[in-house]
């Protein structure tokens, strides 16, 4: 058991930032390192956690329309100093369509996560992903009917196929995330 300690917040839509974050916790977990994961969208002003008390930070956000969750946005542009405070320590990933797109991937990953942080003052990610999402067309998606028939428009004009209705696609690379994560670990 080490004596590190991370925090992990994140916001998701439809819940593929969310197993991400999820599935970080778990590996840290294994490799004994005390993790506190917080989804911004429940997580009041009064109840953040004490930064000082933490070795490393990492936050991931889902992407619609090019833009993070409105919680995310917020948190990262109220907590700027105290993220900068992680000098070497501090992560951020997105969970996103066109992370899943070879031609598109090396743009999304520094265009929904370095210059968007540096927009809102972070000065210097130290490791930055950007992973493939869910198109979850079933009817357990959490997607409403506006936003599956947005995202299945998008999908067509992007690969030239029509997404089947029902069909649950689940676009994230578990070894691109795990890599990612150990290398984020080896930082602490
Ligand atoms: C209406 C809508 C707009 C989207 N816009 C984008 C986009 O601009 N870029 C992108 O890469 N993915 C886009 N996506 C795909 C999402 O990023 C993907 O579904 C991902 O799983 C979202 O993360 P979440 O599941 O944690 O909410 C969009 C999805 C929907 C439904």
């Amino acid at each position: 058991m080490s004596d590190k300690k991370i925090l992990i917040f994140y916001g998701t839509r439809f819940g593929a930032t969310e197993g991400v974050a999820g599935k970080m916790a778990e590996l840290a977990r294994e490799n004994g390192i005390q993790t506190e994961v917080f989804n911004l969208k429940d997580l009041p002003g009064d109840r953040i956690p004490n930064f000082g008390d933490y070795d490393g930070i990492m936050i991931g956000s889902s992407i619609k329309i090019g833009q993070w969750t409105r919680d995310v946005k917020r948190f990262v542009g109220n907590y700027k100093d105290e993220l900068n405070s992680f000098k070497g320590k501090k992560g951020f990933f997105v969970c996103s369509a066109y992370a899943a797109d070879p031609d598109s991937y090396e743009r999304v990953k520094v265009e929904y996560t370095k210059d968007a942080c540096e927009k809102l003052g972070v000065e210097k990610l130290d490791l930055y992903d950007a992973f493939g999402g869910l198109m979850d067309f079933s009817e357990t998606s959490r997607m409403g009917w506006l936003d599956k028939q947005l995202l299945k428009m998008a999908a067509k004009v992007a690969s030239g196929e029509k997404a089947e209705d029902g069909s649950y696609n689940d676009l994230r690379d578990w070894d691109q995330i795990e890599n990612f994560t150990l290398e984020f670990f080896k930082k602490l």
